[in-house]
């Protein structure tokens, strides 16, 4: 049995609280149950969507300066578990990396990550960590080597899925989590033109359009809903004015919905909002660091600029002078 979390209950009233909003929404959490999942690897497959295989472009091109810019000694902390390639990119290249610690709310993801890590890398200490990154969690010690420098890894654009508020206060309490000295690598997709964007989440074999639809196979599966999925279509928009693709399930008709037993109504044509993917200018997302207590010193991207991996640092702890008061 997948170990789901948040739990049976947390999602009815996620779902609950979605559906009876005027714009009706559901959480992008809720994307990623077992076939959620196989069908977001196969996403990352298609040719129209670039941000996977152009990340992991950036991290094998750029890599090496990235590991000298971290330096030695480093606990890197993964927030969520992803893709082990990614990495496996960056820790393959630290010189001494003190420990592995992958933080991931769901215990069977983590452990999976955790393996898959420990296996590649015998010589590495990992410890990792059940938790949700979004509050404060303690840090394990290594017990073979010391920290020198807490490096907290986010890669796949997963920041994006936060609107700019929250994105903020993750970005600074991942700052106060990784401490003075700390630092944080992070993917971050691009604003870009409208036809790359909408192309990416409208793929041509229709594997989004199955992601986006599996939400509903899950909700009538997992909370006794009655979604009749094939009276709703796919439909991903750029909204160019808060630079975000916009997810939607758009009802073919009018028509009443059960979840728990309780109706919802769709007119035809109405919007059900499964996912919002949030993009950043360079500039923008180095406002959005600095306004969270980082510096951010470094931004690697590809040819086309499609996709960035950025490098953000905590200021050491003030020297405390002698001479002071
Ligand atoms: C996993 C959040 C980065 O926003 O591009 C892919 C999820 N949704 N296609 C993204 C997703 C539709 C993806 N992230």
């Amino acid at each position: 049995v997948a170990d789901f979390s948040p739990d049976d209950a947390v999602m009815l009233q996620d779902v609950l609280r979605g559906l009876a909003l005027p714009e009706k929404n559901i959480p992008s959490l809720y994307f990623y149950d077992q076939r959620g999942s196989e069908l977001f690897d196969a996403i990352t497959a298609q040719p129209e969507y670039y941000p996977t295989r152009t990340e992991i472009g950036i991290l094998e091109r750029h890599g090496a300066e990235m590991a000298a810019a971290i330096g030695p000694g480093v606990r890197l902390i993964e927030l969520g578990s992803g893709s082990a390639l990614k990495t496996e990119l960056l820790l393959a290249r630290l010189e001494e990396p003190a420990a592995y610690v992958p933080v991931e709310i769901s215990r069977e993801h983590l452990m999976a990550a955790a393996a898959r890590i420990a296996a590649d890398f015998p010589d590495l200490e990992v410890l990792p960590v059940t938790a949700d990154f979004t509050e404060p969690f303690a840090l394990p010690e290594p017990v073979r080597r010391r920290v020198q420098r807490n490096v907290a890894f986010f890669p796949g654009s997963t920041i994006g899925n936060f609107p700019r508020g929250m994105a903020a206060d993750l970005l600074a309490a991942t700052c106060r989590e990784v401490g003075p000295g700390g630092a944080m690598l992070i993917g971050v997709d691009l604003v870009k033109d409208r036809d790359i964007l909408e192309r990416a989440y409208n793929d041509a074999a229709g594997v989004t359009a199955q992601f986006n639809l599996n939400l509903l196979v899950r909700l009538n599966r997992e909370l006794g809903a009655d979604f009749d999925v094939s009276a709703f279509h796919h439909l991903a928009v750029w909204d160019e004015a808060a630079a975000r693709i916009e997810m939607r399930l758009i009802s073919t008709r009018a028509q009443r919905v059960h979840v728990a037993g309780r109706p919802f109504d769709f007119a035809a044509g109405e919007v059900l909002v499964t996912e919002y993917s949030h993009k950043y200018t360079p500039a923008a997302f180095r406002s959005l660091a600095e306004g969270a207590g980082f510096i951010a010193s470094r931004a690697w991207t590809d040819p086309q600029a499609l996709f960035s991996v950025q490098l953000l640092e905590v200021p050491a702890a003030a020297q405390d002078s002698s001479g002071g008061t």
